[in-house]
């Protein structure tokens, strides 16, 4: 049977600390074939959608969002984990499955009522991906989806990220 993207993906157990099964993406991205089929099925609800921006998130977010971002012909927005962006940025705090953490972005990286398409590897909690969203909609940006190859459901980042009326595309679970 033909593989699916999930048939790429390997799980790392007790990483980074014990008790969390770490779904670890770079297999997936180490295959031409899988890399190729998740960029594909990532985009093509918002290919012909009118999206001015792509942005992502840090770390593998950035390898999604630079190819998907080359593939809709669209510039490329990082948001980055704090003291990375060497420009003037704006700051959001937030929970993590296993911690906490602060994410900036460059306050001129986006345009009052410019349209974003969120991109990166995992929703777990939905933490970071909804300091993403602020730190977009804190600049006058719109979300109009957010794009993940994994989601794990019973962490309820998908309930939380609809809750907040968003668009969510995920590949698997
Ligand atoms: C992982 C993943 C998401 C986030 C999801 O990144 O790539 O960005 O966790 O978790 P959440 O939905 O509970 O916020 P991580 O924080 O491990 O950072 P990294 O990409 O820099 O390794
Ligand atoms: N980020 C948060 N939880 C994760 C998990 N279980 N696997 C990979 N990345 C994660």
């Amino acid at each position: 049977m033909a593989k699916t993207v999930k048939d790429y993906i390997r799980t790392i157990v007790d990483f980074p600390h014990e008790g969390i099964l770490f779904r670890d993406v770079t297999t997936l991205f180490a295959d031409p074939r899988g890399f190729r089929m998740a960029i594909d099925q990532l985009l093509h609800p918002y290919a012909g959608e009118p999206i001015d921006k792509v942005v992502g998130l840090e770390a593998r977010g950035f390898i999604l969002g630079g190819a998907i971002a080359h593939q809709l012909t669209l510039g490329f927005v990082p948001i980055r984990k704090k003291g990375k962006l060497p420009g003037t940025t704006i700051a959001q705090d937030y929970q993590l499955e296993y911690g906490e953490a602060i994410v900036e972005i460059h306050d001129d990286a986006l345009k009052p009522g410019e349209k974003v398409l969120l991109v990166d590897d995992l929703l777990a909690t939905g933490g970071t991906a909804e300091a993403g969203i602020k730190l977009i909609e804190r600049l006058g940006a719109e979300v109009v989806g957010c794009a993940f190859i994994v989601d794990l459901p019973e962490l309820g980042g998908r309930k939380k990220l609809e809750a907040m009326g968003m668009d969510v595309h995920v590949l698997c679970e």
